[in-house]
Parts: structure tokens; C-alpha cells; sequence
């Protein structure tokens, strides 16, 4: 029962984030546009910095932007940050929920680092809140006068970020508490800075004095700061279904190459749309850091490791923990699943265990003991298309082991 709630608040939680995400990055997206096509305002009202006329779902709209503000406030604002707040919330429950709560299978690895759950939660939490409080520093530092000084310096500190959550948590679990790091930042960004400012600019209009203009700038650096880390937020996020992505040794370098490839694309559009002509040696760059990316995955599968003399991510010592998995159990494993589920798949066509999922001796079998139940008792997911041919005997050896563990 408790696999079933868990699977299901996965998916719903999931489809929040999702869509909740959509709305942020949407609007985000909509309102870098709208600032890049803004024009010179020809005629009209007063003040006005610039203008754009939009054509969409049956109309004209006509958008103006003041900076600092205008002169008086129109008695309804329309503010942009519930997107924002709630694509966080329901993504660092989704952390809990898919990662803290299930740390065993996804989160830790004792080849990696021994530690418990609650020891891996603090460190993944304690590594998001100094995530932000770095930057934050960095941005309020002198560093921050120099754009380019502040870009390479924080560059620098996210791949640092990515190589240090390697060193303490599974491929997967880092890759997403990188991914989950950036993602803070951004909406930190709002939370804690863009909505604040607005809300002072907003407060000392009411007051009848004069905004202070330094307020609207720095709300604007954050929030292009927050629109050059969007795409490599959402690679991150994505690449937990991917374990080919994550598994290298060298999958810190996954991460910068994907950032550089992200902010490109984003250069690209932001300077289009401001009328700076296309700029397309930054999509020729992009795909250049994507190709040195897969070169790199290579060394994911262990074979690719060993020609290369990577050292193994697997010591045999993680196998030493003593299970209880009967022989018949681990026969049906071993002929149904493992030529797929292995460090060195023999199954055609897959070079890496799918999803990191390693069903080779009882102490694998054991450890994914409630997805072999989910994947192959519950629902028929696996083997894919039953293409190893398990039969409905084999199905019920892995129930009757399976009923007998309390999950
Ligand atoms: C022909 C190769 C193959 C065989 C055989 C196979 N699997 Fe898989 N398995 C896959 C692939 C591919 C995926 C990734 C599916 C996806 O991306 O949704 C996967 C994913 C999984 C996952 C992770 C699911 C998730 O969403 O995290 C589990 C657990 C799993 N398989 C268990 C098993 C079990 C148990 C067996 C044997 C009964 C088995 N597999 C046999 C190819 C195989």
C-alpha cells in the first residue's frame, strides 16, 4: 500500500512541479522578450520608457514599461511571483519525497559515501541554503561591478557545488541536488530580492517620494541571472531519467558544459530580440559543449572506464552486506533482468544499466527489492514488453519473496 501511495504522490507531486514550472519559466521567458522588444515610445503617455505592440488570441495589446515607475500607481498591479514560489515548494517536496524518502535507493551510495538518511537530508538542505548565501555574497560583493568577473566566478562555484555533491551523494542524487541548488537561487532571487525591491519602489511611491532607481537595476540583473540558469535547470532535472548524463566520473564537467550551452541559447534569443541580429555561432558553441558532454558520458558505461583507466564507481565491497534473498529469487533476477540490469549490460542496444538500476547479486536484488515489485509484480513494466520472457511463475517467486518484506 505504501508503495502504491509513494508512487502516486510522485506523479501528482511531479505533475504540479511541472506545470507550475511551465507558468514560471513562461512568464519569465514572456517578460525577457517583452524588455529585449521594447521600442522607443512614439506617442502617448507620459514617462513611459519604452513600448511594444504584442499581437495574441484575437487582439492587439499594447505594453508599456516605466522605469523607475510611473508617475502615479493604477489602482490594480498584477505581480508575477506565486509561479515562482510554487514551482520551488512543490519541487523541494518532491526532493523529500523522491529522495530523502527513499535515500536508500537513490540518494546514497556507500561506494560513494556511508551515510545515513538523515546525514545525507542535512548535507543536501545545509548544500541548497549555502548555495544561496554564496551567491547571494558574490552578487552583493565588488565582484559583482565586473558582469563577466561575476559570470566566471560563479561558473566556477556551481561545478565546484556539482564536484562536491559527487563526492558525497549517488550519481543521480547530485546530479538533482545541482540541479535543485540553482533552481533555489533562482527563486531566492525573487523571493528575497526582485519582489522586495518592488515592493520598496512600490511603498515610497504610495509615500510620495522618489523611487531609488538602483532598486529596479539590481531586481533586473537577478532576474537575467535567473533567465541564463533556466534551460540548464531544466537539463538537470531531466537527466535523472537519464543515467547516461550522470554516472562519469567527470559529470561536474556534465554541468558547466551544460550551463555554457543553456546561457548560449539564451544569449541567442535575448539578443535577437532585442534587434541585435543573430548571433549564431553561440548555437554552433552550444552543440559543441553538448558533444563534448556525450564524449563524456561515454565513460559512464564501465567497459568505456576500464579502456580509459577511469577508476570503477562500483568496488566490489559494496556487495559484502549480508541479504537475505532465497537462490530461486536470485534465478529468475539474474535470467529475466540482469543482462539489462548490470554494470556491463549484455542486452543489445543498452550500454549502461537503465535508470542506474543494478540487479546482479542479492545484494542488488535486495536493496531494489520494492522497485522489482513495482516493476515486475505490481505492473508489468519490466522485463520491457516481457522481452525476456518471465513467466507468470517466476512473477509469483518475486511476490512470494516480496510479501514476506515489510515496505
Ligand atoms: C531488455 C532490457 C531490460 C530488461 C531485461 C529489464 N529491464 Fe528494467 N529497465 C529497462 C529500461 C530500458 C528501463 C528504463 C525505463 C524508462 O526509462 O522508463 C528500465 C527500468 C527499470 C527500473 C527503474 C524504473 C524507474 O522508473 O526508476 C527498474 C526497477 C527495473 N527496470 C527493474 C527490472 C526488473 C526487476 C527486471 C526483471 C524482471 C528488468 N527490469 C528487466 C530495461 C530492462
Amino acid at each position: 500500500m505504501e508503495t502504491i501511495l509513494h508512487e502516486w504522490g510522485s506523479l501528482l507531486l511531479r505533475w504540479v512541479h511541472i506545470i507550475t514550472g511551465m507558468a514560471w519559466i513562461g512568464s519569465s521567458f514572456y517578460f525577457m522578450h517583452l524588455d529585449a522588444a521594447l521600442r522607443p515610445v512614439k506617442y502617448g503617455t507620459k514617462g513611459a520608457d519604452g513600448e511594444a505592440w504584442e499581437v495574441h488570441g484575437g487582439g492587439f495589446y499594447e505594453v508599456r514599461k516605466y522605469l523607475v515607475a510611473p508617475e502615479s500607481l493604477p489602482p490594480e498591479l498584477m505581480w508575477h511571483k506565486w509561479e515562482s514560489y510554487t514551482t520551488w515548494l512543490s519541487g523541494f517536496v518532491l526532493l523529500i519525497w523522491g529522495y530523502y524518502l527513499k535515500a536508500s535507493l537513490f540518494l546514497i551510495d556507500p561506494a560513494v559515501l556511508n551515510i545515513s538518511p538523515v546525514v545525507a537530508a542535512c548535507i543536501g538542505l545545509g548544500g541548497l541554503a549555502l548555495g544561496w548565501i554564496v551567491y547571494d555574497f558574490l552578487c552583493k560583493s565588488p565582484l559583482a561591478k565586473n558582469e563577466v568577473a561575476l559570470a566566471g566566478v560563479g561558473f566556477v562555484y556551481v561545478i565546484g557545488m556539482a564536484a562536491i555533491f559527487q563526492h558525497v551523494f549517488s550519481a543521480r542524487g547530485a546530479f538533482v541536488h545541482t540541479g535543485a541548488l540553482m533552481a533555489t537561487i533562482m527563486t531566492a532571487n525573487v523571493f528575497l530580492v526582485i519582489i522586495p525591491n518592488q515592493k520598496k519602489v512600490v511603498a515610497s511611491l504610495k509615500a510620495g517620494e522618489t523611487p531609488d532607481p538602483t532598486l529596479g537595476e539590481i531586481g533586473k540583473i537577478r532576474s537575467t541571472h535567473n533567465n541564463y540558469l533556466t534551460l540548464p535547470v531544466i537539463f538537470l532535472m531531466l537527466s535523472n531519467h537519464y543515467p547516461l548524463t550522470y554516472s562519469s566520473p567527470y559529470a561536474w564537467a556534465v554541468v558547466g558544459l551544460v550551463l555554457v550551452a543553456g546561457a548560449l541559447v539564451r544569449v541567442f534569443y535575448n539578443l535577437r530580440h532585442s534587434g541585435k541580429g543573430d548571433k549564431w555561432w553561440t548555437w554552433i558553441v552550444a552543440a559543441l559543449c553538448i558533444a563534448i558532454a556525450v564524449a563524456i558520458s561515454v565513460g559512464a558505461s564501465s567497459t568505456a572506464r576500464d579502456q580509459l583507466g577511469w577508476a570503477p564507481l562500483d568496488p566490489p565491497t559494496r556487495v559484502a552486506a549480508a541479504v537475505d534473498v532465497p537462490k530461486k529469487v536470485e534465478n529468475v533476477v539474474i535470467s529475466r533482468c540482469s543482462m539489462c540490469h548490470a554494470n556491463e549490460p549484455v542486452w543489445d542496444g543498452i550500454a549502461i544499466a537503465p535508470k542506474g538500476v543494478k540487479l546482479e547479486t542479492p545484494a542488488d536484488i535486495s536493496r531494489n527489492a520494492e522497485e522489482i515489485y513495482l516493476q515486475a509484480v505490481l505492473t508489468r513494466a519490466m522485463p520491457p514488453n516481457n522481452i525476456t520472457e518471465i513467466t507468470d511463475g517466476e512473477r509469483r517467486v518475486l511476490r512470494d519473496w516480496l510479501a514476506s518484506r515489510s515496505f
